[in-house]
């Protein structure tokens, strides 16, 4: 038995589609009803085939929730682990800290008491340190706890540590540190943002540079080392390294809307993380912008996927192929 967790989120319902092709015992956890539409939405991208969804066994359950959690296990030799809490608002911090450390930690013993085979375990590139004056990026290079690291970053290197203690006691694992996700069906949170911007003509951008990949070139990556013998290693899954600016324009055209022709300086950003900032304290809602979203939109990060390359002999799609296809996906959405 597979089993899938974050299953009805941007990674683990491409997994599932891509992990039924080939398995006939899949199991995956849900929080609501409501967010199984958005796996029955990805799987309907993929296929016309409703047998594929249909092979997959559903149990609701919240990984922060031990009960909830121990019948999950049962019979389980491959776990994926893809659930997560993502945010970049303060107010999210302790939340966050629930989720991804504290849940990963549960999984980690759950994996340990089931017996399992192997663990993969879907990170980011947050969780990897940077470089000085913009050398590549590589699994090496370690994350600096006195840096000022984003809330979510400090989450998914508490889950690394978590999932590396697995390892010590005997299970396999397997780390992914993806860049920017881009993906088809979920255009309202994460990544899928940029989509919608990029539509509505959005004619702002920066210049700040990171890694992305395609939801496809993360998900298939993780099946293929998780049916290797590959064991106890991270793995860096960026395409190309871009900058903002690059990616609106890629999606402009895409889209056949007005390219953003207004280039955002830092001290703009600076200015508008801390007014939203304030506006969030009085208003208590989320903050339009936060401090690590305005320092990465400027920040430069170029990362090497030299590693995965090598090891799986793997080529990754282009960016701009990715962004033509997901756009296409956006106007029949
Ligand atoms: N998106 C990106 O650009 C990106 C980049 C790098 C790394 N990552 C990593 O990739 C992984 C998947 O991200 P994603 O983009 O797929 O995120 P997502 O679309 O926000 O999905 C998150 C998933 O986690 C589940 N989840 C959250 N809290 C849970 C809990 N307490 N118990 C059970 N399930 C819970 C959600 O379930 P509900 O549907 O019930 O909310 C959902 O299925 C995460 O680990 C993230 O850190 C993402």
């Amino acid at each position: 038995m597979i089993l899938v967790t974050g299953g009805t989120g941007l990674v683990g319902s491409h997994l599932l589609y891509h992990l039924s092709l080939q398995n006939d015992k899949i199991r995956a956890i849900y929080r609501t009803k409501t967010s199984l539409e958005n796996v029955k939405k990805v799987f309907s991208f993929y296929t016309n085939d409703e047998k594929l969804f249909s092979k997959i066994e559903w149990i609701k359950a919240d990984i922060t929730d031990v009960p909830s959690m121990i019948p999950v296990f049962v019979d389980v030799k491959q776990v994926y682990h893809c659930a997560a809490f993502i945010s970049f608002n303060h107010k999210d911090y302790r939340e966050m800290r629930k989720i991804n450390i504290h849940g990963t930690a549960i999984i980690v013993n759950l994996c340990i008491d089931a017996k399992v085979n192997k663990l993969c375990f879907v990170s980011s590139i947050a969780s990897v340190g940077g470089s000085l004056n913009n050398a590549l990026i590589t699994e090496e290079n370690e994350w600096n706890k006195e840096s000022d690291n984003s809330g979510y970053s400090i989450t998914k290197f508490g889950a690394e540590m978590e999932v590396w203690r697995a390892s010590q006691e005997g299970i396999k694992v397997i780390i992914v540190n993806p860049g920017v996700i881009l993906g088809s069906c979920f255009f309202n949170t994460g990544s899928g943002k940029l989509f919608s911007k990029a539509y509505n003509e959005f004619n702002y951008y920066t210049e700040g540079i990171t890694g992305f990949v395609s939801v496809q070139d993360v998900v298939n990556p993780m099946i293929l080392l998780m049916n290797s013998d590959v064991k106890n290693e991270r793995f860096i899954l960026v395409s190309e390294n871009k900058s903002f600016k690059e990616i609106f324009f890629l999606m402009a055209d895409a889209f056949n809307k007005k390219r953003p022709s207004k280039k955002i300086k830092p001290w703009q950003t600076s200015l508008f993380w801390k007014i939203s900032w304030l506006i969030s304290i009085i208003t208590g809602k989320e903050p339009l912008l936060s401090k690590y979203s305005a320092r990465s939109a400027h920040s430069i990060s170029n990362y090497s996927s030299e590693k995965i390359k090598k090891t799986l002999n793997f080529e990754f799609e282009r960016v701009k192929k990715t962004i033509e296809n997901v756009c296409k996906n956006y106007t029949n959405y």
